[in-house]
């Protein structure tokens, strides 16, 4: 049986998103709101509410980068996202290592990171839609890696190490 509702904060949420670390001018914030949007070329959108510190530098700055964390980092994901950062230094905060990129600030423990530059902002409700170029992808080649997935209200997952393979 199904209890029906239009309210996303009433159903169970357990949806797992694959989160990252959004790195921008020299902030940090996790994001789970986001998603390819095109391959060739590749194209990304992440959604932010404008009530976080991140909104106002992606406007300014419009470059960024999707630092993607395996799962044993998942306390600098709860630590980073539960200040905003004007006048605080995260990558204190959490512990993090932050490297220069060509155009974002980046996360030195990133398994994989895109470097991303806004062509577009699209606004349908609370969150605004930033459409961007990833124009570079670092990526360590780990195989080991364990993603880190969000639950929503605070819980965490990651993959199992045995993935169904479908014969093609
Ligand atoms: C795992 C996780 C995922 C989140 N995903 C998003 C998201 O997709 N979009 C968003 O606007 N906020 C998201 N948030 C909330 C922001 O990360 C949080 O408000 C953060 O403190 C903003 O930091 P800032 O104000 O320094 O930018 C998420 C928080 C967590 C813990």
């Amino acid at each position: 049986m199904f209890s029906t509702t239009t309210k996303l904060d009433e159903t169970c949420h357990a949806q797992p998103r694959p989160t990252v670390l959004l790195t921008c001018a020299d902030n940090i914030m996790p994001l789970s709101w986001h998603t390819p949007i095109s391959k060739e070329p590749f194209r990304y959108a992440i959604c932010v509410r404008d009530e976080n510190y991140s909104h106002e530098l992606l406007l300014k700055h419009r470059e960024f980068a999707l630092n993607f964390l395996d799962h044993s980092f998942v306390q600098a994901h709860q630590i980073t996202g539960a200040i905003h950062g004007r006048g605080v230094n995260k990558f204190k905060e959490s512990g993090l290592s932050e490297k220069k990129g060509a155009n974002a600030t980046l996360i030195e423990e990133a398994y994989m990171i895109y470097e991303c530059c806004v062509i577009d902002v699209l606004n349908y409700g609370d969150h605004d839609v930033f459409i961007a170029d990833v124009n570079l992808i670092h990526n360590k080649q780990n195989k080991d890696v364990s993603p880190t997935l969000f639950m929503g209200r605070g819980a965490y997952e990651t993959i199992s190490k045995n993935p169904t393979q479908i014969k093609r």
